[in-house]
């Protein structure tokens, strides 16, 4: 099969834009975009969360713990990418402090997502439990989707080759499809 794909890549060192064209069959191109697919990650992360606050609210223990898994399968791949290599890359425009600082969100997130599943767990929610896990996605999980979402304005500044190390990395990690609370807890080196 013919592959066209056209990349454009703003060159970060020098201030120009260039292009790369890939012509051919085959697999020259089998890399994700990066910037869409996190931000595509981070819409639906958006939209689950909004749907558990609506679900936590009408008390629905059984769709909140299956929004809650949705979240956990999707959130592992998306989190190891983004410690791995996409941070990584990024701290070269933000520095060690604000780096530090989305790391702790990702703790933030991973403790939140346990203690979402251990009230879940009990099978049933009171009044109290229902506000208090609105308050956790509110205040501890939506956080992330914001902040990281504004940081593909960033991302577009990384050269392809910066970009194409993380893809690979999105691409292999997904592979692995090892869930959030799964990897934060046995490949994760950071503990939250
Ligand atoms: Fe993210």
């Amino acid at each position: 099969m013919l592959v066209l794909a056209l990349q454009t890549a703003l060159n970060h060192n020098h201030g120009y834009i260039t292009a790369f064209y890939y012509v051919g069959c085959g697999n020259p191109m089998t890399e994700l975009d990066t910037i869409k697919e996190m931000s595509d990650d981070h819409k639906i992360v958006r939209d689950t969360l909004l749907e558990m606050v609506d679900t936590i609210k009408k008390k629905d223990v059984t769709k909140a713990f299956e929004l809650l898994i949705n979240l956990d399968k999707i959130g592992g791949p998306h989190f190891r990418a983004e410690e791995e290599t996409m941070y990584p890359e990024l701290k070269q425009f933000f520095g060690d402090q604000y780096y530090e600082k989305i790391l702790t969100e990702h703790d933030t997130v991973i403790n939140a997502a346990k203690k979402i599943a251990e009230t879940l767990g009990k099978g049933s929610l009171t009044n109290e439990d229902s506000q208090q896990l609105v308050k956790i996605i509110q205040n501890e999980i939506m956080p992330h989707p914001i902040t990281c979402s504004g940081l593909e304005i960033l991302l577009e500044r990384l050269s392809a080759s910066e970009l194409e190390t993380i893809s690979k990395n999105l691409e292999a990690s997904r592979k692995a499809d090892i869930p959030l609370l799964e990897w934060a807890d046995s490949i994760r080196a950071r503990k939250a």
